[in-house]
C-alpha cells in the first residue's frame, strides 16, 4: 500500500504505552513457550560492587551500611535481585577475591549483623540475594593454605596442588595475574612450589580432595541457612585439574580456557554440590565462564543435568576489547548463543560487570553527543534479549571510563601485575598503557555518582578510587529528576520486562542481520510479537523492514519521534526502540 501508517510526529509518553502494553501480560504467560518459568530466569540481576557503592562511615570505602542506605534506590530501579561481589574476610590482593575467612564479613565492610540487616532490607523489598562464592581459590591468608604450607604431612597439605622440589621445575602453567605468568609460587618452607591460576595471594584449591568439597558445601549450606537466595561460581570452570600436569603446546596461555577449563571431574563436583547444597534450597547458581563450546554449556545447565540453572558465556565480552569492535560479530555472537540455548538450557545477558571497561566506553559512545542515548540503547539491548540480565551498578545511569594516564593511579592487580609483565617482556609500553586506559577493571570500579557533592556524596573520606571527573554533570540525583535522562529509561525497561513475558521467554529472530549499524529483532511469544530497533551507530539510517506483521504500538523509544511506514524506517543515531506488532 506504500501509505504512512504510521508517524509519530510527538512524544508519546513511554510510561502510558508500557502500561498499555502490560495489560496483555496475562495473555502472554498463557502462551508459555519450550522453557519451563522459574523465578532465576525473570529476574533482573543488578550487580553490586561494594567497595565502590556507597561509603557510610568516612573511610573511602563502600560498605554494607552504604549499600543498606541505597536499598530504596536499588528498589526503584525494578531489578529483583542483587549479586554482591564478595564480601568475606579477605586481606584484598584482588579486592575480595581472595578469601581468608567465608563465613565472616570484612572488616571495612561491616559485620555480620549488618549483612543480617541489608538481606532483610532487601528481601522486605522483594529484592533476592546472589553470593559470590570464591572456591577455585582461597587467599593465602586462609587458615587452610597457612596449614597447608607449614609441613609435608599436614592434615590441610592436599587441600592445595604442591609440586615438590627435588622433582625438578613444574611443568609449565601460565596465571593470569602473576607478574611473571608463572602459576607455580616457590615456598621454602617446604621446599615446594603451589599452583595459582591467578594470583600468587590465591593459591588454587584442590578439588579432587573430598574434604574440600565437603568444606565449601558446609560454606554454602552456612550462607544459604543465613537465607541468600543464589550463588556465583567465581571462576569455577577452571576447579578440576590434570595433575599429571601434561605438557600444553606452545603458546597455550593465548588460548588457556581451552587447557583450563571443564577438566575431568568438574561435572562430577557440580552434580555433587547440587545434590549438596542447590538441590535443598531454592537458590539460584550461575557460573563464571561455560566452557570450551556449546557441548560444555550445555553440559553446565541443561535442565536434566542437575548441575546449575546458568553460565555467563564470554564470548560476548570477548569480541576484541579495543574501540570499533564490528557490530556485524555482536550480532553474530549474541544470536548463535541465543539460539543454541533456545530449548534447553539458560544463560546470562551482560556487556559489562566489575572485569570490564564501562558499558557505555566500551559499547556505546561515551562523547558529550551520544552518551545519554547509546546508554539507553545499551539497556534496551540488555533488557530486551532472552536470558537473565545482569546489570552492573552506575550502568543505569551511563557511568563512564575513568582516564588514568599513568600505572600509579591503577588499583587492580591485574593491570599492576601486566604492567611488570609487558615491560619485562620490552613491549609496547605506549600501547600498552593506551589499551589498559581503555579496558582496565578499574574503568569498570570507580566510586557511583549519587550527587554533585564531594566526591559524588560516596564517601566522606578519601575514596579509594578516584570519582570520575564528570560526576557534576552525570549522578543519581540530576538523573532523578529528569524524565528523559538513562536512569529513568532504565526504569521503563525494567517495568516492560517485568510486564511482558515475551520479553524474557518469547523466541528471538534476527531481523535486518546484513545491516551495517542496526541490530534488530523480534521476539515472539503465542500471539505476542515484539520489534526490537537499535542503531549501533552515530549516523541515521532508513532501510526496508519487510516483516510478517505491523509494529503498531511504541512501548519504548529514547528519542520523542520515530519514523516508520510499512515498508521503511528511520532511525537516528543511537536511536533505540522496541515496538508492539499486530
Ligand atoms: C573472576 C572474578 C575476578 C577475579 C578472578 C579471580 O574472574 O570475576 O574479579 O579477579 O575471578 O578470583
Amino acid at each position: 500500500m506504500g501509505q504512512t501508517w504510521f508517524k509519530y510526529g510527538v512524544c508519546i509518553l513511554a510510561v502510558l504505552l508500557v502500561v498499555s502494553a502490560c495489560k496483555d501480560s496475562s495473555k502472554q504467560k498463557e502462551a508459555m513457550p519450550a522453557q519451563d518459568q522459574k523465578w532465576w530466569k525473570e529476574a533482573i540481576v543488578y550487580q553490586i560492587y561494594p567497595r565502590s557503592f556507597k561509603d557510610s562511615d568516612g573511610d573511602g570505602v563502600g560498605d554494607l551500611q552504604g549499600i543498606i542506605q541505597k536499598l530504596d534506590y536499588v528498589q526503584s530501579l525494578g531489578v529483583t535481585a542483587v549479586w554482591l561481589n564478595p564480601i568475606y574476610t579477605s586481606p584484598n590482593a584482588d579486592n575480595g577475591y581472595d578469601v581468608s575467612d567465608y563465613r565472616n564479613i570484612m572488616e571495612e565492610f561491616g559485620t555480620m549483623e549488618d549483612f543480617d540487616q541489608m538481606m532483610d532490607g532487601m528481601h522486605q523489598r522483594g529484592i533476592k540475594l546472589v553470593m559470590d562464592i570464591v572456591v577455585n581459590h582461597s587467599s593465602n591468608e586462609h587458615e587452610w593454605f597457612k596449614q597447608s604450607r607449614s609441613s609435608r604431612d599436614n592434615p590441610y597439605r592436599d587441600y592445595y596442588h604442591w609440586w615438590p622440589a627435588e622433582k625438578g621445575n613444574p611443568p609449565y602453567r601460565y596465571s593470569l595475574f602473576d607478574a611473571k605468568g608463572d602459576a607455580w609460587q616457590y615456598d621454602s618452607l617446604t621446599n615446594a612450589y603451589y599452583l595459582h591460576y591467578f594470583a600468587k595471594q590465591q593459591p588454587d584449591l584442590n578439588w579432587s580432595n573430598p574434604k574440600v568439597r565437603q568444606e565449601v558445601y558446609d560454606i554454602m549450606k552456612f550462607w544459604a541457612d543465613k537465607g541468600v537466595d543464589g550463588f556465583r561460581l567465581d571462576a569455577f570452570q577452571f576447579a578440576a585439574k590434570d595433575t599429571t600436569y601434561p605438557k600444553f603446546p606452545d603458546g597455550f596461555e593465548k588460548d588457556f580456557i581451552q587447557y583450563y577449563a571443564m577438566q575431568d571431574g568438574l561435572h562430577e563436583y557440580l552434580k555433587e554440590m547440587n545434590q549438596a547444597v542447590f538441590s535443598k534450597y531454592d537458590v539460584m547458581s550461575v557460573s563464571e565462564g561455560a566452557g570450551r563450546n556449546f557441548e560444555d554449556a550445555h553440559e553446565l545447565v541443561d535442565q536434566d543435568r542437575n548441575e546449575l540453572n546458568m553460565a555467563y558465556a564470554f564470548e560476548g565480552v570477548d569480541i576484541p576489547k579495543y574501540k570499533g569492535y564490528d557490530l556485524a560479530t555482536m550480532k553474530e555472537v549474541f544470536t548463535k548463543w541465543d539460539q543454541e540455548f533456545a530449548h534447553d538450557g539458560w544463560l546470562s545477558i551482560f556487556l559489562a560487570n566489575h572485569d570490564q571497561a564501562r558499558m557505555v566506553s566500551r559499547w556505546g559512545n561515551d562523547s558529550e553527543a551520544y552518551r545519554d542515548v547509546s546508554a539507553k540503547l545499551l539497556n534496551t539491548f540488555l533488557l530486551s534479549m532472552r536470558g537473565t540480565p545482569y546489570c552492573y551498578y552506575g550502568d543505569e545511569l551511563g557511568m563512564t571510563n575513568i582516564d588514568f594516564d599513568s600505572i600509579s593511579q591503577y588499583q587492580d592487580i591485574a593491570a599492576i601485575n601486566g604492567y611488570q609483565k609487558a615491560l619485562d617482556e620490552g613491549e609496547d609500553m605506549e600501547l600498552f598503557m593506551e589499551l589498559l586506559n581503555f579496558s582496565s577493571r578499574d574503568n569498570g570500579r570507580t566510586p557511583m555518582q549519587w550527587d554533585a557533592t564531594k566526591n559524588a556524596g560516596f564517601s566522606e573520606g578519601d575514596p579509594w578510587l578516584p570519582v570520575n571527573e564528570n560526576y557534576m554533570e552525570l549522578n543519581v540525583e540530576k538523573e532523578n529528576s529528569n524524565e528523559n535522562s538513562v536512569l529513568n529509561h532504565f526504569r521503563k525497561m525494567t517495568i516492560l520486562r517485568k510486564e511482558n513475558p515475551v520479553l524474557v521467554y518469547g523466541d528471538y529472530q534476527l531481523v535486518v542481520p546484513e545491516h551495517p549499524t542496526v541490530y534488530a529483532y523480534t521476539r515472539t511469544l503465542g500471539d505476542e510479537k515484539m520489534l526490537v530497533l537499535l542503531n549501533f551507530s552515530e549516523e541515521d539510517t532508513t532501510f526496508d523492514l519487510n516483516l510478517d506483521g505491523n509494529p503498531s504500538t511504541v512501548v519504548i523509544n529514547n528519542y520523542t519521534d520515530l519514523d516508520i511506514t510499512d515498508k521503511t524506517v528511520r532511525l537516528l543515531p543511537y536511536q533505540a526502540v522496541i515496538l508492539k506488532m499486530d
